[in-house]
Order: structure tokens, then sequence, then C-alpha cells
């Protein structure tokens, strides 16, 4: 299938490793012309910035002189494991919230009037399947995911009639660092006969969870974000894709 994005201007918030890495480099595959942002720029496309830093992505964002569409693929943990949801203090839970949503929302403000302006073009937000279930992994986390996936609701309904489209990625269990941290966490302070390497955690956890019983690929996050901002998903939006083997069927 063509996706004919050639030449269109993607801006892509979190693209240094992980999942949004592999979504620039996707769209750089397909012709795109992409600008990111991440605390991290280990490539001539990034700019370096964070975005709990609000002038730095002001400015970001304002630089751009072309906006096709934007993808936002920061996310955050507390650090902590929220078995019970009291192992993570109130007081941990506003610098998740700043950087999974506050600051999309930041980025949004500026994107959406100015793809409205020009009446086209797309959102993405990458959410979490932890954002669908309310997850015990990490309870931030989760919450900070499940009110990126209302706000994206909003945001689609806003955009929509001024021919802008907004949706959701929300991946399962992706091999990326973020992963691995969530691994860590959930090992500390277990006494050394329960605890588990990182791939004995990994390979019973996806087992358990998923019905297809196999981890996802950011390079599937990355097709999919593609797919979304091409033609061929114009009637698509205010929607949250799932991409986790089937752990989340609504
Ligand atoms: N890995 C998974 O299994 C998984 C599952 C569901 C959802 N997600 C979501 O996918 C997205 C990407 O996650 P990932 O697994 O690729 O993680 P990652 O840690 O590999 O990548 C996150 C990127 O965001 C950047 N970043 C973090 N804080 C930042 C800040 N304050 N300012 C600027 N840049 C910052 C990092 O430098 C990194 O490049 C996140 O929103 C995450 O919540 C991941």
């Amino acid at each position: 299938m063509e996706l004919n994005l050639q030449g269109q201007q993607i801006a892509v918030i979190g693209c240094a490793s992980g999942i949004g890495r592999a979504i620039a480099e996707a769209f750089l595959a397909e012709g795109c012309e992409v600008a990111g942002f991440d605390r991290l720029a280990d490539a001539p496309f990034i700019t370096a910035g964070d975005v709990a830093d609000p002038a730095a992505l002001r400015a970001f964002m304002q630089g751009l002189p072309r906006l096709d569409h934007l993808v936002y693929a920061v996310g955050v943990g507390s650090g902590l494991t929220g078995f019970p949801y009291w192992n993570v203090p109130a007081e941990r839970w506003s610098a998740v919230l700043e950087i999974n949503l506050i600051a999309a929302v930041r980025a949004m403000e500026l994107a959406g009037p100015r793809l409205a302006a020009q009446g086209s073009g797309s959102i993405l937000l990458i959410s979490s399947v932890a954002g669908q279930i309310g997850s015990p992994t990490d309870p931030p986390y989760s919450a900070s995911k499940a009110a990126l996936i209302n706000f994206m609701q909003c945001a689609a309904r806003d955009l929509g009639p001024h021919g802008v489209r907004v949706n959701a990625l929300a991946p399962g269990m992706v091999d990326t660092p973020l992963n691995r941290r969530i691994w860590a966490a959930s090992q500390q302070g277990l006494p050394s006969p329960q605890q588990q390497s990182f791939e004995d955690w990994a390979g019973a956890k996806i087992k358990r969870i998923a019905p297809l019983g196999r981890w996802q690929e950011a390079s599937e996050m990355a097709a999919m974000a593609c797919f979304l901002a091409s033609e061929h998903a114009r009637n698509i939006t205010g929607q949250t894709l799932n991409i986790d083997g089937g752990q989340v069927m609504h």
C-alpha cells in the first residue's frame, strides 16, 4: 500500500529512543521531513530539550517552518511499583502527569490551531494499554495515559470540523528502556530467590497477559503511526488503537 507521505513535515516529540525513534525513522523512510524534540539529541533531526520546560517546547513548536503531523511519544513512570497504589505517594504523581499529559497539552495548544487554520493534518498521542485498564504497575503512569486518551477524544471533537484528525496508540509491551525500568522497579526489595532476570520476568508476563503471547515491536507502532498519518486513515479520528497482542479488547 502506498502511503503517499513524501514531503510531509512531521514533528515527533520524544524520539531519541524506543517507540518515538522507530516512528521518526519510519516517517523518514517514507520520504517525510522529520523534526524531533528530545532530552537527548543524538541525531541531526533532533532538537535537544525537556518537555517539562514550557519555553523550550514552545520554541521548538513555533520554530517549525511547516507542520503536517504531530506525534507526542514522551512517557515516563514514577520509578516506583504500585502494588498497592499507596506505594506511590501523591507527591510522586505530579512529575509523571506533567511529562505524560500536561506537556502533550502544551504541544497541542500550538499544533491544534495551526493545523485547524490549514485545514489538514493529524495528531497522534502515544498512550498505553495501562491507560485502558487501570494497570497496577504504576498508578500515576496509568492514570496519565488514561487522561491522554480522554484528552485525545476532546481534541478530536474540536479539530474534526477543521479536517484535522487526532488518535492515540496504546502499545502493549515493547522492549525499550522504559520497559526495562519497569522491570527494575518491580525487582526492588524482593528477596534474591524471588528476583527474576528481565527476560524471565518479561517472558512470563507477556504470556500471562496477551492472548498472542509475544512482545510488541516498536516497528509495529511506527507502521500504524504512518498509516494513521496517511490518506488511508482519513475517516479515523478519536480512536485508541491497541497494538498489544490482544491484551485489551475494547
Ligand atoms: N515500552 C513499552 O512497553 C510501552 C508500552 C506502552 C506505552 N509506551 C509509551 O510509548 C512511549 C515511548 O516509550 P518508550 O518505551 O519508547 O520509552 P523510551 O524511554 O525508550 O523513550 C522515551 C523517549 O522520551 C524521551 N524523554 C523522556 N523524558 C523526556 C523529557 N522530559 N523531555 C524530553 N524528552 C524526554 C527520552 O529521552 C526517550 O527518547 C511513551 O509514551 C510510553 O509511555 C511504551
